[in-house]
């Protein structure tokens, strides 16, 4: 069985891989340092697919740590390396912090890959890396230029993409960098889903906290934006989708289909969606309400961002199977299934 060494395992989007890495039969070993999870995930993993992760409780900052779980485990045929800071608002606030965790992960967990003779090597990067887009840009592609990065946190990600090309040129080491767009919803079983450390102020989890009545609204951030109703476009993306393109890409790379050694693959549906939409998909897809005051822009919201999908599909022969409805059905059952365990009032108040 071929094991895959999961770092950031316990957080939003490494959780639902494991997922799919399980179903798919792979092994999965899973480090984290809960900096933004916390280990129950792995019990809601073993609801979800009856197996146990093994797990390593190691800040990915400290390379000798690294090392001893390349050490102890000499079967790993690739890692996926999910384990960042991502809030941009933290990443102004410390840039530091969030320049020395982002990176220096990284750098250790690919010196680790060369020097335990794993090929390959999949980075968590984002749109985020695309900066201001212009308009006539969109849909952006993989060869659409990098403009200046909005926060600390989209230079982190620029930088680990640099990062990682020179080191596949000068070590046999294999990349791929997948840019993703916006992941949102939760597992279909409803059983698992996103539940940081600290509140969250992206917009999905807003809606549904209003709808549930955990907050009393939310704030459209803008209805005076160049686009069709005056509010910002994404590119929204089901975390399962997002999760199906890792084990893709891992398959391919070890069944030597996919020969390059470092690539770069944007992860979206392709399809730009408002906000107001959005808000009108959650509310068809759940039957109830998301209170909501118009406010004003966000400071470094950029108006629109979608993707081209097509690299995706055809590289990894990967295309989304869930819609903006789905997303929001599934972050819904979510966020009731957080008010059964008691856990969504406990998160706002952090
Ligand atoms: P998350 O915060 O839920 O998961 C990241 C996990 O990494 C957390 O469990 C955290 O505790 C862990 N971690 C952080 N620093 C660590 C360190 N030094 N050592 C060990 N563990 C560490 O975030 P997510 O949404 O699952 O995002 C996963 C990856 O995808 C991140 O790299 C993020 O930047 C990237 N990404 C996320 C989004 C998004 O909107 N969620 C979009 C694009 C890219
Ligand atoms: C989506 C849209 C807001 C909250 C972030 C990161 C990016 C990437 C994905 C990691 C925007 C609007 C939001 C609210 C609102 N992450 N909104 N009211 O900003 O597109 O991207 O997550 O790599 O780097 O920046 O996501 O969910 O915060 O916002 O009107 O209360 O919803 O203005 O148009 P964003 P988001």
């Amino acid at each position: 069985m071929n094991t895959v060494l999961v770092t950031g395992g316990a957080g939003y989007i490494g959780s639902h891989t494991i997922i799919e890495l399980i179903n798919a039969n792979f092994k999965v070993i899973s480090v984290d340092n809960y900096i933004n999870s916390n280990a129950t995930t792995y019990d809601r993993i073993k609801e979800i697919t009856g197996a146990d992760v093994p797990f390593y409780d190691t800040d990915l900052r400290d390379l000798e740590a690294a090392r001893k779980i390349f050490q102890e485990n000499t079967d790993i045929v690739g890692v996926i390396h999910f384990a960042a800071l991502k809030s941009v608002p933290d990443s102004v606030d410390n840039p530091d912090f969030c320049f020395d965790n982002n990176n220096n992960s990284l750098i250790n967990i690919a010196k680790c890959c060369v020097e335990f003779n794993v090929p390959n090597l999949i980075f968590s990067s984002s749109c985020s890396v695309y900066g201001n887009v212009n308009p006539e840009d969109l849909p952006v592609t993989e060869d659409t230029p990098l403009k200046k990065a909005e926060s600390p946190y989209g230079y982190t990600k620029q930088n680990g993409e640099v990062i990682l090309e020179f080191m596949c040129n000068a070590y046999p080491l294999h990349a791929i960098c997948l840019r993703y767009f916006n992941p949102v919803g939760a597992h279909i079983s409803g059983k698992i889903g996103e539940l940081p450390a600290k509140r969250v102020n992206n917009l999905v989890p807003v809606i549904t906290q209003a709808a549930a009545g955990v907050i009393p609204h939310f704030t459209v951030f803008g209805d005076d934006y160049a686009t069709r109703d005056g509010s910002c476009i994404r590119d929204y993306i089901h975390v399962s989708d997002i999760a199906d393109a890792h084990v893709k890409a891992l398959q391919k790379k070890i069944s030597g289909e996919y020969t390059t050694a470092y690539d770069i693959i944007n992860l979206g549906s392709g399809d730009g969606v408002s906000v107001f939409e959005a808000i009108n998909a959650f509310e068809e897809a759940s039957g109830v309400k998301a209170p909501h005051e118009i406010g004003s822009k966000r400071a470094g919201d950029v108006e629109s961002i979608y993707s081209n999908p097509v690299k995706a599909e055809q590289v990894l022969g990967w295309k989304p199977k869930y819609n903006i409805h789905d997303m929001m059905a599934s972050a819904w059952k979510w966020q009731l299934r957080m008010k059964e365990l008691g856990i969504a009032k406990h998160k706002l108040e952090d």
